[in-house]
């Protein structure tokens, strides 16, 4: 879609373009003469079609990568950082006066989410808003954490102080399709457990990154969070090499996670918290509510052009109801709002990635080769950065839209006669993230529902898939995630038990008394934090 630059509103246009010209290290914006990368957008501003300029990022190398590394690790300082044995209050302060700052950046972030990865204006806000959630909804749980914490125990005639403790130094990987939010679920509860960070920013959706970057040194000690730019194999390779770091943190690939811990020299060492692709497919019953099951397959598959991991990547009918179902869910299709994501009902978007149109034109050719059909008449309609979503219609597991995480604007469908042969393809496959379930009769659903628990993390029922709520727990089995995030299991995925033991008699039993009185650990605390 083009645009004149008229036709944008005002407040949305490109007046001057984002130079970020600075990255963070020990508590530093330092500046940047090297090598920078352009930022373009898909979405055109002039009438004839033209990626947008946005601005630019440093891209940095090796050197700098190591400087971060440093800088993380000195924060740290094994384990006597100022960051790591601060006062639990005093690290939720930081959060605060961070998130407090955050908020005043919300309009610069939104907008450079519509165009950096063509998010559309409603989605965009709730992206910005639902981290700010997370964030204060973290510091909550954090607290409550550590009331749990504040208390001695005693078995076996010895007293314990258990509380949860930082992991070390944590390398945060992002993903592109939720820049902010996603990222920050890695972030923040990595910080505020008491860890110090080194952030690269997605591929996409990186200069949404810039107005946060005082935020980031003005609210945390030195060192704590470094924000480096440039690719991910130049600069997480090293870091991940000097086996240096202690968890990774990655909302992305499993190909990329993989490299990544084989880099490491020191695998016990290294933690993982992935949140990696799926292929969440839905079951249509015989006996499904055939309106609400479309309805809930149109968000589910093509909610932000399909580029959601939680999207429903495989559609499975009945064969008695796949006729129905596939004629409502085409025609609905084709009702679907291709505009650019400032304008009223965009519900369909640019595609940020220049080659994703090719790469699902691509799945498109294959399965038509292999005896699909598009079954609905604008699917497959290609346009400067973007293809319309393309109904398939039979799909095989010999096509590559079956095999492959399409991430993007493309829905297959499969018949099915026996349920069995759902649930084979669930076993058989590399993901275990979610299913959604579509039918009502309980002697159905209920067996069916104790063995998709087993082969998922999360069964949707007559819903699609999807994280949030944040409080839930987000997971996947197999190639689909390491480690749980949820607000309140992040806080554990980024942290370690630890403890002080002391033997029950009157010579340890006086220090521990003292210790509390006085207050001089910031471990050792029995106060309870309103
Ligand atoms: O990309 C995967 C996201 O975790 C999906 O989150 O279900 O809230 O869109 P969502």
């Amino acid at each position: 879609m083009s645009h004149t630059k008229h036709k944008i509103p005002s407040e949305f246009q490109i007046k001057s373009k984002v130079s970020q010209s600075t990255y963070l290290v020990s508590g530093l914006l330092k500046p940047w003469s090297g090598r920078t990368t352009k930022i373009f957008s898909t979405i055109s501003s002039t009438p004839k079609y033209a990626p947008t300029e946005l601005g630019s990022v440093p891209d940095l190398g090796e050197e700098q990568a190591l400087e971060a590394l440093s800088s993380a690790c000195d924060a740290f300082d094994k384990g006597q950082g100022k960051w790591p044995t601060m006062k639990v209050i005093e690290r939720i302060n930081c959060m605060v006066k961070f998130v407090e700052q955050m908020k005043t950046k919300r309009e610069e972030v939104v907008k450079l989410l519509m165009w950096e990865i063509g998010k559309n204006l409603a989605d965009s806000q709730k992206e910005f808003d639902r981290t700010v959630d997370y964030i204060n909804d973290t510091i909550e749980a954090y607290k409550q954490l550590d009331r749990n914490s504040a208390k001695f125990e005693k078995q076996g005639g010895i007293y314990a102080h258990i509380r949860r403790g930082p992991l070390g130094v944590v390398l945060c990987l992002g993903p592109y399709n939720y820049p902010l939010n996603e990222t920050f679920t890695l972030l923040i509860p990595a910080l505020i457990m008491g860890n110090t960070v080194i952030f690269k920013p997605a591929k996409l959706g990186v200069l949404l990154i810039s107005p946060l970057m005082q935020c980031f040194q003005n609210s945390f000690p030195k060192g704590v969070v470094n924000v480096i730019f440039g690719r991910g194999r130049t600069l997480a390779t090293p870091i991940m090499k000097s086996g240096r770091i202690d968890v990774l943190a990655l909302i992305g690939n499993s190909k990329s996670a993989n490299a990544l811990q084989d880099n490491h020299p020191r695998k016990n060492r290294l933690r993982l918290v992935l949140g990696l692709e799926a292929k969440n497919p839905a079951i249509i019953l015989p006996d499904a509510d055939l309106d609400l099951t479309v309805d809930e397959c149109i968000s589910g598959s093509l909610s932000f052009n399909g580029q959601r991991c939680t999207a429903l990547k495989v559609i499975y009918v009945h064969e008695s109801v796949a006729q129905q179902f596939n004629e409502k869910f085409a025609a609905k299709v084709d009702t679907l709002n291709f505009a650019n994501p400032w304008d009223k009902n965009a519900q369909l978007t640019p595609l940020p990635e220049p080659s994703k149109p090719t790469y699902i034109q691509e799945l498109i050719d294959d399965s038509l080769k292999k005896g699909a059909k598009i079954i609905n008449a604008k699917g497959g309609e290609l346009s400067d950065n973007f293809i319309f979503p393309a109904v398939m219609y039979p799909v095989n597991e010999n096509m590559r839209v079956f095999q492959e995480e399409q991430f993007g604007p493309i829905v297959p469908i499969v018949p099915f006669k026996y349920i069995e042969e759902p649930l084979h393809d669930m076993a058989e496959s590399n993901y275990g993230q979610q299913v959604s379930v579509f039918g009502k009769d309980i002697s159905t659903l209920a067996p069916l529902i104790d063995t998709l628990v087993n082969l998922v993390c999360r069964v949707n029922l007559n819903s699609s898939c999807q994280r949030g709520p944040d409080v839930y727990p987000f997971t996947g089995r197999k190639d689909s995630a390491f480690s749980t995030l949820s607000v309140h299991d992040a806080l554990r995925s980024f942290s370690i038990r630890t403890f002080v033991a002391s033997k029950d008699n009157d010579f340890n039993n006086k220090i521990l008394n003292d210790l509390m009185t006085t207050k001089a650990s910031n471990f050792i605390s029995t106060d309870y934090i309103l």
